[in-house]
């Protein structure tokens, strides 16, 4: 029998605070602006997209805390529960000296009305405390979630690469181990359960306890890094009765890597899934870069790319073009299904009541194997897909034994091109035979017309990246798509 703890604790200027029920989706933001009249975070979209709002929230990590910059503005108040929560109040010295990022935005003329400023200074501040580097790449990666109407970044991205070269501390880094402390004291607590105005919000610590509540309440709303539902209450206005958060059942949190492949827990972020994701094959590792901006990969699951059913999630094409497989568990037990049986139309997946995602298991292809992802979408950084393709292939002596493509952005659901692929199984890997098969697309796919692209161009672009693809995977090409699985031996 679970005994619960009814009140919220978060550590808070070294100290832990404590609050009683509160509404279950009250988000972060609102509660900094209007419980706490901590202004200093700013309210820009209340979406995740402009960066104004970012926090820095602190976890005990293997090697330390592990400090990581999210969006407040759609974070849910009690999910920082167990947590050290950093704003841009909290960073000047006791003697009311700058912190070496204000410091270094100054020197750099960072700063112009102002209003995104205490954004980039907590995005910095977090960059700095994750080993920051000088790297342009790394300094664009850490900046893009953060918007600015004035500046231009030049000045801006000058004040991060200062930080980043100087191997500066400042008095996190003194009290470090005193956090630490206390943030594994919190660890140890009972699981968080309370009831505002008769809504319920729980957040379990394992898989067991999840599975029992969903039995329970089975309208429950889960919430893993809220960067979709935190929406539905910031534009939408919804009120959810049950809100489960997934954030403390350390079992989906968690990536396992065998011979056969690797198993990703459903709640395993982008950022924590990045470098084993890098490792499989790049272009995962950039997939991944172009998802959102950092303080959305920190919060934004893979599990929830794949429940919402979004047919332009950027995560399901190239993971059912992995032959991925998807376990779901309930009270009742688990199954297994191939993640793309997973997505049955446009808002209707094959989710019973009571079940969760667990997992999805990527395996490992055969030795040999080609695969691509490709993202198209208006901008580099924070855009959601007009399309998404990726594509597995194996070749035996240039004949396709398999193919499995699938795209984004081009059905209701992501979906396999399964008339082109039987077009090119056991044919020549060449342009004559891909043109044939190309013909057929149209069978596969009906496109929309919308803001992000037309019908017309959503078709021609798949078209192009599977032309791209077998200029990348033939001798006239690079051929640098072969699948190298670093520290998996091949099936
Ligand atoms: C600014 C911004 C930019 C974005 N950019 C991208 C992008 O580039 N590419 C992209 O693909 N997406 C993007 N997204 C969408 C979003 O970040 C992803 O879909 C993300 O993976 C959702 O994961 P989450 O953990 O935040 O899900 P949540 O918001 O917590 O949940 C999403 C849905 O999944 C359900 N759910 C979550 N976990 C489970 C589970 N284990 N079992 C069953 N149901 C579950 C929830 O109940 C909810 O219905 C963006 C979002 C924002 C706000
Ligand atoms: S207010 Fe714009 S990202 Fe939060
Ligand atoms: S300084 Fe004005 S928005 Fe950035």
């Amino acid at each position: 029998m679970t005994s619960y703890r009814q009140r919220i604790k978060y550590i808070h200027h070294g100290r832990i605070v404590e609050l009683g029920a509160v509404d279950p989706t009250m988000t972060l933001l609102n509660y900094l602006r209007y419980e706490k009249a901590l202004t200093g975070t700013k309210e820009g979209c209340a979406e995740g997209d402009c960066g104004a709002c970012t926090v820095v929230l602190g976890e005990a990590g293997e090697d330390g805390i592990r400090y990581q910059a999210v969006n407040a503005c759609i974070q849910f108040l009690p999910t920082i529960d167990g947590k050290e929560l950093i704003t841009v109040e909290d960073l000047k010295d006791e003697d009311g000296a700058l912190h070496p990022v204000q410091q270094a935005m100054v020197e750099a003329n960072a700063t112009q009305c102002g209003f995104c400023t205490p954004g980039f200074v907590m995005s910095i501040f977090a960059d700095m405390h994750n080993g920051a580097t000088t790297d342009r790449q790394h300094i664009d990666d850490v900046l893009a979630g953060n918007l600015c109407r004035c500046t231009g970044y030049g000045p801006i991205v000058e004040a991060a690469r200062n930080i980043a070269g100087a191997g500066t501390k400042d008095h996190f880094h003194e009290r470090e181990g005193e956090t630490l402390s206390l943030l594994k004291r919190l660890a140890a607590e009972d699981t968080l359960h309370f009831t505002w105005q008769g809504r319920h919000y729980y957040a379990p610590d394992t898989v067991e306890e999840l599975a029992d509540i969903l039995d329970r309440h089975p309208d429950a709303t889960l919430v893993a890094g809220a960067t979709d539902v935190g929406l539905w209450i910031t534009k939408q206005h919804r009120t959810l009765p049950v809100v489960v958060y997934l954030g403390k059942v350390t079992a989906l949190q968690k990536i396992t890597q065998t011979a056969e492949g690797l198993l990703i827990g459903a709640g395993v972020t982008y950022s924590a899934a990045w470098p084993t994701l890098s490792d499989f094959h790049p272009d995962l590792g950039e997939l991944v870069r172009r998802i959102a901006s950092t303080q959305i990969r920190n919060c934004g699951t893979i599990g929830g790319n794949i429940a919402n059913g979004s047919p332009i999630g950027d995560m399901p094409p190239a993971l059912i073009a992995l032959n991925s497989r998807l376990r779901v568990r309930s009270k009742a037990g688990v199954r297994e299904i191939p993640l793309e049986e997973f997505f049955i139309d446009y808002g209707k997946q094959d989710l019973r009541e009571g079940e969760f995602v667990e997992t999805v298991f990527i395996p490992v292809p055969a030795v040999g194997a080609h695969f691509a992802t490709y993202k198209i979408s208006k901008r580099f950084d924070q855009d959601i897909s007009a399309l998404c393709g990726a594509m597995s292939l194996y070749l035996e002596k240039s004949i396709v034994a398999d193919i499995r493509i699938c795209f984004g952005g081009m059905a209701g659901t992501p979906k396999r091109a399964t008339t082109v692929e039987t077009a090119l199984i056991g044919k020549s890997w060449d342009t004559a035979t891909l043109d044939i098969a190309l013909n057929r697309m149209g069978e596969d796919y009906a496109p929309l017309s919308d803001m992000r692209a037309s019908r017309e161009y959503r078709l021609l672009a798949a078209k192009n990246l599977l032309r791209k693809f077998l200029i990348e995977t033939t001798d006239s090409g690079t051929a640098t798509r072969i699948v190298g699985v670093k520290g998996i031996a091949h099936a």
